[in-house]
């Protein structure tokens, strides 16, 4: 087949430009604007999916002009974009951008933005469409959700509308995520919060509704007649680098299993929803998070397991261990790996195990859910070594190498009968060719256009925190003692192999 045939009717739509609007970005001079979101809006002016008119304003307390902003991200861009800038492309965009010196806590700040968004929606034509993108620490987050509020920003009106883009972490346990959805509610409606999650912009995350619920033939088989257990693995090569400040602080578990592993759950084990409306598609999600059985304190002992690194080789370097790394405490006790054995309490996957492990400076960086299909009912070949035949698994690969791989066994040629193990398998880029992205296009684009599908809703937040609870409470309770507990560039402390060879099972080797 070739590549245009696989594309199928769809292609047709290419979509509509989003609203006329104007972005405001909090912490614009931060490495997110210049690495993702200016290359994200060239990507999508590029599609055509970005409006006329459009404009943007930067808000940071670096003391810059308009013109020296404009000049650093045409450097920036030519380092982070994704692919060769079109010079009169870029221009266009160019001429689109400011820049706004301030502190978020200070409210001459927002009575300065008020005054050049009234400028700049009049010079561009953007009809009093804003939204916000918070890309500050998150210790702002309610304070300039305030300060919008208290500025008339914040408010919908005449049919113009005033959106939030809110970046992780999202709290930093259960009660702060509440706090911190009370307060911006008094402010803004749900409908205007678009809680941001970028594992939710990558292309193969998206494709999991496709493959379960766009084919007929997956979703007979995807429950617990058929599935033995779910494995899934984000497991990193790099350690904290530059991010040690806020690592101690957060760890593993913060930093990954409430957002982007509990999306990688709930897509695969969510009920199909009764329409892609987002708030369909987030009730389907939400039930899945609340099913997750909450460990008691004893489970949090056996099905949870923590580790950090300690000095290793990665791709044949030595590097440090964690507590080596700057501004590390020299006998810190925060985990960078976690692994975690949970159950979802409904009637479609009682009794089948989901395995997570995420971690830094593991052997390769690797993102994929691999789910494990029961053996045969019967071993019709008792003389060959068929009861060592792997399972039928079925891995979507999200990163780096997208596609999807079904493993099955198979007659090795010959007169003797003989069964190996092989792989269907699908690239993303046999068919598809690699298109560039940042991972931020859809996301944006879908915040334009008032789609908040792929963006968290307060109570899914709060569910994912739940989940974890348990888990930190008992970790708090208990330090680990024996930290580092796993070399750089091997897959984590041993506790984690035990953890599922006490179930009788292994975890799948993900780097080959
Ligand atoms: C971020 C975490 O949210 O996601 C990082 O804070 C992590 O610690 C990153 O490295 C992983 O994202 P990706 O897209 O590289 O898998």
């Amino acid at each position: 087949m070739t590549a245009d045939e696989a594309v199928s009717a769809t292609e047709e739509h290419p979509g509509q430009p989003g609203d006329p609007c104007v972005m405001v970005i909090f912490g614009a001079a931060g490495d997110l604007t210049k690495r993702k979101l200016i290359p994200a809006l060239y990507n999508l002016a590029k599609s055509n999916l970005l409006s006329r008119e459009f404009a943007l304003v930067g808000l940071a307390r670096a003391a810059m002009t308009t013109e020296e902003f404009r000049r650093k991200l045409s450097q920036d861009m030519q380092e982070f974009a994704t692919e060769q800038v079109d010079p009169g492309l870029w221009e266009w965009l160019v001429q689109r951008l400011y820049y706004l010196p301030g502190n978020f806590s200070d409210p001459a700040a927002y009575q300065e933005l008020r005054t050049l968004l009234d400028k700049v929606d009049t010079d561009h034509g953007t009809r009093g469409n804003y939204f916000s993108y918070l890309a500050t620490s998150p210790g702002y987050f309610a304070e300039i959700v305030r300060h919008l509020g208290e500025t008339g920003l914040a408010r919908e009106e005449n049919g113009r509308w005033r959106r939030v883009i809110i970046e992780k972490p999202f709290g930093r346990d259960l009660d702060s995520a509440r706090a911190l959805n009370r307060e911006i509610s008094q402010i803004l409606s749900e409908s205007q919060l678009y809680r941001i999650d970028h594992y939710l912009g990558k292309e193969t995350v998206q494709n999991i509704l496709v493959f379960r619920f766009a084919n007929g033939i997956f979703e007979p088989i995807w429950n617990r007649r058929y599935v033995d257990h779910v494995q899934i693995t984000v497991a990193e090569t790099v350690g904290v680098e530059q991010r040690g400040g806020y690592y101690e602080e957060a760890g593993t578990l913060r930093d990954m299993v409430p957002n982007h592993i509990s999306q990688l759950i709930t897509l695969t084990a969510m009920e199909p929803p009764i329409s892609f409306e987002a708030n369909a598609v987030r009730d389907e999600q939400a039930k899945i998070l609340r099913a997750i059985q909450p460990l008691t304190p004893e489970e949090v002992l056996i099905r949870a397991v923590r580790g950090q690194y300690g000095e290793g080789m990665i791709e044949g370097k030595r590097v440090p261990g964690y507590r080596a790394e700057p501004k590390v405490a020299p006998d810190s006790t925060t985990e960078t790996f976690v692994a975690l054995k949970l159950s979802i309490d409904n009637w479609r996957w009682a009794d089948v195990p989901f395995y997570l492990r995420t971690g830094k400076r593991l052997p390769s960086r690797v993102t994929e859910i691999a789910i494990q299909f029961k053996r045969a009912p019967l071993i019709l070949f008792r003389k060959t070594p068929v009861d060592r035949l792997t399972p039928n698994r079925l891995v979507l690969h999200i990163q780096p190498d997208e596609g999807i791989s079904l493993r099955f066994g198979a007659k090795v040629p010959g007169p003797v009968v003989r069964l190996g193990s092989v792989d269907m398998a699908f690239q993303y880029k046999d068919y598809f060719g690699t298109k560039p992205s940042t991972g931020y296009e859809r996301l944006l684009y879908d915040c334009m256009t008032g789609d908040a599908t792929l963006f968290q809703r307060a109570d899914m937040v709060e569910a994912g925190w739940s989940v974890v609870a348990p888990i930190l409470d008992v970790w708090k309770a208990l330090p680990p003692r024996s930290f580092p507990n796993y070399a750089a560039g091997s897959w984590g402390p041993k506790e984690a192999d035990e953890l599922l060879e006490r179930d009788g099972r292994q975890w799948r080797r993900s780097d080959k």
